[in-house]
């Protein structure tokens, strides 16, 4: 199978494209346009491979994604490529309108314009916003978004449904809960956590930290992904848990516990504007369909991403030096104690 990846050179999309790439031995274009989550480094194991082939370039930019489209002739795309993390979305909303919303719909029209076989579109649990226990989301529940980051994604899926019900262009749409894994970049909770607790850093834990996760070991993810690209309905929307729904507070003592550090690291303060509380999904649709579970146990996985980024401290030094600090400073630093 020959694919066009978007954002191939980010946390989940370089796990899909090792995956798909040194796995499965599939064709890859991956078209990133760098941003700084994007990383090449990513990317070491496959880099060589005559199957593999790195585009550095803008989802926005019409004139390019036609003409990757017409120099790979890919069966089908995948699409990853987002402004993924809700804090800076809270910080800088325009870039995040940009990439999700002019991005997502810049690739749906050269893909209808093509006439793509195939077209997987990476969406998020977050669309569905914050839901009372003991509450589930299925692919019918109501959009019902929080902030920037998953307001631009709720309408990406809108979009991405509108080509499918109009244009007929063949579009699955996944929605998967929180990742976590290797190479994920040190702006979201696990790897902040595992980052600051191995440089005895505070760890900055918003409002009570009783606020509900699912957590989604990242390969998991990319072989529900694969599923859906395989197997999946065309129009069809795809849920993809962890099934391991936890209180922020136990996943940031977990990482203590596992790295050997106090909890007096732990640091609350002050709350994410438009916080949601809890998030919860049911995959039953693709286990049904597909066959998918997700295989990592939580425990297993968090100690297998804390060796990773131990044995990696070069890679977490060189993405936690510059433009990091001044989004860290940014984001965390007038955020006074509350508790
Ligand atoms: P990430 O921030 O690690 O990577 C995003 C990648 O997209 C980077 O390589 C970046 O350079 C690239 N990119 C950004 N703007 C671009 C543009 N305009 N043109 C081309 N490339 C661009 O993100 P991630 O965590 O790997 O998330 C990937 C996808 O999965 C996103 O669509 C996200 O919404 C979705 N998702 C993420 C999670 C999660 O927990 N991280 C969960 C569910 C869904
Ligand atoms: O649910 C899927 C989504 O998960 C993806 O669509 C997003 O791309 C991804 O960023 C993630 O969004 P969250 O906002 O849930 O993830 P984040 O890691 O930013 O935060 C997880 C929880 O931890 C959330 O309740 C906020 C809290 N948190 C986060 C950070 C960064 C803290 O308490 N302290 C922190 O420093």
């Amino acid at each position: 199978m020959k694919l066009l990846v978007t954002g191939g050179a980010g946390f989940i999309g370089s796990a899909f494209v090792r995956m798909a790439v040194g796995d499965r031995g599939f064709h890859v274009v991956n078209l990133d346009n760098l941003t700084y989550a994007g990383n090449l480094e990513n990317l070491a194991p496959i880099a060589g491979r005559e199957c593999y082939r790195f585009v550095h370039g803008d989802i926005c930019d019409a004139a390019l994604v036609a003409s990757v489209l017409a120099d790979a002739q890919p069966d089908a795309i995948v699409h990853f490529a987002a402004e993924s993390h809700v804090d800076r979305s809270i910080l800088s909303p325009e870039p995040v309108v940009r990439t999700n919303l002019l991005g997502t719909f810049t690739l749906l029209d050269a893909a209808r314009r093509h006439g793509i076989g195939r077209y997987v579109h990476v969406s998020t649990d977050e669309v569905y916003g914050s839901l009372a226990p003991p509450l589930e989301a299925t692919e019918e529940f109501p959009l019902n978004a929080s902030s920037p980051y998953s307001a631009s994604k709720a309408g990406a899926d809108l979009l991405a449904r509108s080509y499918f019900v109009t244009y007929k262009l063949p579009v699955l749409i996944t929605r998967a809960s929180n990742n976590y894994g290797p190479y994920q970049f040190p702006e979201k909770l696990i790897p902040l956590m595992i980052a600051n607790a191995l440089s005895d850093q505070p760890l900055p834990v918003y409002g009570d930290g009783m606020q509900v996760r699912d957590w989604l070991y990242v390969d998991d993810h990319c072989r529900g992904i694969l599923a859906v690209l395989e197997k999946g309905r065309d129009g069809e929307i795809y849920n993809i848990g962890g099934n391991r729904s936890l209180p922020n507070l136990e996943v940031v003592r977990q990482v203590l516990s596992l790295t050997g550090k106090p909890e007096s690291l732990i640091h609350y303060v002050k709350d994410r504007p438009g916080h949601d509380r809890r998030y919860a999904l049911s995959s039953a649709r693709l286990t049904r369909e597909t066959g998918w579970e997700p295989a990592m146990d939580f425990e297993a996985g968090l100690a297998r991403t804390i060796d990773w980024y131990r044995a990696n401290a070069a890679w977490v030094a060189r993405v936690c030096s510059g433009e990091y600090r001044n989004y860290y400073e940014r984001n965390y630093g007038n955020r006074s104690v509350t508790l």
